[in-house]
């Protein structure tokens, strides 16, 4: 397989300090609502980094459900793997590939579980189907077979039949509170725009960074 000759110019876009939001929540929604507009499946799709007590780093994606200036929300077991990760090490990184945009957003921030309330409030907006796959899955949990799951599902169907399917109390959000936040545009010859917004005594700050 070639891959070297798999080369792309970025040339679609180009951004500048003066085209930018003094505030960088301003901005991500401006290229959120542009990735969705363009437009891009899965544009709330982003990869969460999480380093363990092992210092292992691992990467995945989740989907970013809220956002507002105190942080970024996604929703997860909070037994996975990820979870116990936070738990020992709050750092984490978010990032969001807009590829056909030639985009790309770096997000790192310190992740905190959200009050229950919220979590709860979401939990009822989400379809029956998915809430009885949240008690069903001891996410990131090796398992024998699929038939273990279905089995699982089952079982929570019956405990709950004709009732409303509650909270998990292993279950819910994180909000990453950002201090960093870096947009990337592509340009030609690989001498792309970046732009790091930095939050240091109380406010935001944006420097031009190297390609
Ligand atoms: C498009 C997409 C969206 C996903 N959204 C979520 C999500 O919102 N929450 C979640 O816990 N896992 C989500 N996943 C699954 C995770 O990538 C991951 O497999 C799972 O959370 C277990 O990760 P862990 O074992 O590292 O904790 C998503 C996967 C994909 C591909």
């Amino acid at each position: 397989m070639k891959l070297n000759k798999l080369t792309t110019e970025y040339t679609k876009n180009e951004l500048a300090l003066q085209d930018l939001s003094s505030n960088p929540i301003d901005q991500f929604e401006k290229w959120m609502q542009s990735a969705i507009d363009f437009p891009l499946e899965n544009a709330n799709a982003m990869t969460l980094s999480t380093s363990d007590k092992n210092h292992k780093v691992t990467s995945r994606i989740v989907l970013l459900k809220t956002y507002d200036k105190n942080g970024f929300v996604f929703f997860t077991n909070y037994n996975s793997s990820k979870a116990k990760a936070i738990k020992y090490n709050n750092q984490v990184s978010l990032s969001f590939a807009y590829l056909p945009q030639e985009r790309q957003i770096i997000i790192t921030g310190k992740a905190i579980k959200i009050p229950t309330p919220q979590s709860l409030k979401y939990f009822l907006s989400r379809p029956r189907g998915a809430r009885i796959g949240a008690w069903s899955s001891q996410q990131s949990q090796v398992i024998s077979s699929r038939s273990v799951l279905l089995s699982q599902v089952e079982k929570i169907k019956n405990k709950f039949a004709n009732k409303e399917i509650p909270l998990p109390d292993f279950w819910g959000g994180f909000r990453v509170v950002p201090y960093e936040i870096e947009f990337w545009q592509g340009r030609k010859n690989r001498l792309h725009d970046r732009f790091i917004y930095k939050f240091k005594n109380k406010e935001w700050q944006c420097k031009r960074k190297s390609p």
